[in-house]
């Protein structure tokens, strides 16, 4: 790979602040992360600007402008301190020309909705959990038919924000304070769903026309006691000094029989494909009692932070921290097929800005409905 000229964009606005020190979600922790981005991505042999966006997009914009990078490696896309933009900055860099790593404004927004994701999902035949349902007012509850135990989220957040011990209820009055408290805290439609038993699993992707799934990573709850529900919730992401934090771990690989394995590779990966995901992803998987798999959750820019997550999956697959960041902007410059260059903010049509991907490559690419039928798919 040429050297590249990166804009490493992050965000810095502070809407929300679990800055307490022992949340790992905190700025410090954000800034750290980041930086050690930049410099693997230094090592690899690129010029890398980091970008600190907070509100101004018009300052961004120029700053772009001025800047000219080959790519914009996106990590705006940080939930927990109120990036609520996402899908917009992912729309502004691509109307600009720039390429830009991971998933395009559309797959961000999705998967932000997630009661969308499920909706798509679910049209196509993809297993999400029964009784998916988006409660908008607290009467909402007297219109479904439901089988319990639920557990009721925001239906817009990520990272576990809403997620707490509360979040599984066993009886509609449970239920109804839940939703409430859903409604009147994120102001916002609360997602209900049934809560699956089973084991779950992070299926960890990447790659663009050629998307490899890594070995898979297994949530294990097993040292919890019982008064704690095994989620991953926010405390367990996040707080460090909660007894979800310290007793829930990720094993990986997780020991699966192979069939089983394939078949959650397989709805993982059509997920992934069917909301429009590019570059990299991480998708929750969970069994229900019978042992079937469902689709919990789709990530579509997923954490990038060495030794955890993904990074953490890609390790086992023989993929080093640096490679997989170099297999992030092979797929920025493949370009995502539906994402078409289009720029529209008065840059050279013919820079190498605008030009620089691939088109023959995207030309080529099925435009068969069936999602997975777009895979040149490989399990590493
Ligand atoms: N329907 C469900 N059944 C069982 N567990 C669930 C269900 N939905 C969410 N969870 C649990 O909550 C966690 C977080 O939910 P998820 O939808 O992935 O939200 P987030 O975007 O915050 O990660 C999951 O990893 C899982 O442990
Ligand atoms: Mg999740």
């Amino acid at each position: 790979m040429k050297r590249l000229h990166i804009a490493l964009v992050y965000n810095a606005a502070r809407l929300v602040l679990p800055d307490r020190p022992e949340d790992r979600a905190s700025m410090r922790d954000l800034r750290a992360q980041i930086r050690r981005l930049a410099r693997t991505l230094r090592k690899l042999g690129h010029k890398v600007t980091v970008v600190a966006l907070a509100h101004d997009l018009f300052r961004f914009q120029r700053l772009l402008k001025r800047l000219r990078p080959d790519v914009v490696f996106n990590q705006y896309d940080d939930v927990v301190h109120g990036a609520q933009y996402e899908m917009r900055v992912a729309a502004l860099v691509r109307m600009m020309g720039f390429a830009m790593t991971g998933s395009p404004a559309l797959a961000l927004g999705l998967c932000r909705f997630k009661f969308m994701t499920a909706s798509l999902l679910s049209g196509v035949g993809i297993p999400v959990p029964p009784n998916t349902a988006l409660l908008e007012t607290l009467k909402a509850v007297q219109e479904h038919k439901w089988q319990f135990p639920l557990i009721v989220q925001p239906s817009q957040e990520h990272a576990g924000i809403g997620l707490e011990r509360e979040s599984i209820v066993y009886n509609k009055t449970q239920l109804r304070r839940r939703v409430s408290y859903i409604l009147r805290q994120f102001n916002q439609p609360a997602l209900v769903q049934r809560f699956l038993t089973g084991r779950e699993f992070n299926v960890g992707l990447v790659g663009g026309h050629r998307l490899r799934v890594l070995p898979l990573a297994e949530v294990d709850y097993s040292q919890l006691p019982p008064n704690i529900p095994p989620i991953m919730s926010y405390a367990a992401k996040w707080l460090e000094n909660t007894e979800e934090y310290q007793k829930i771990s990720v094993i990986c690989p997780a020991s699966v029989e192979p069939a089983l394995q394939q078949e959650i590779n397989h709805i993982a990966m059509r997920a992934f494909r069917c909301i429009g995901g590019w570059g990299y992803g991480r998708v929750d998987v969970r069994l229900d009692e019978n042992g079937r798999p469902h689709i919990l959750d789709v990530n579509c820019n997923p954490c990038l932070d060495e030794g955890i997550g993904i990074a953490r999956q890609a390790e086992r697959a023989g993929i080093s921290f640096p490679e997989l960041l170099r297999l992030i902007l092979k797929a920025a410059l493949e370009r995502p097929p539906y994402d078409v260059d289009m720029p529209m903010l008065g840059l050279p049509a013919d820079g190498a800005v605008i030009n620089g991907s691939d088109t023959t490559a995207r030309r080529s690419t099925s435009t068969e409905l069936e999602p997975h039928s777009l895979l040149a798919a490989t399990t590493t």
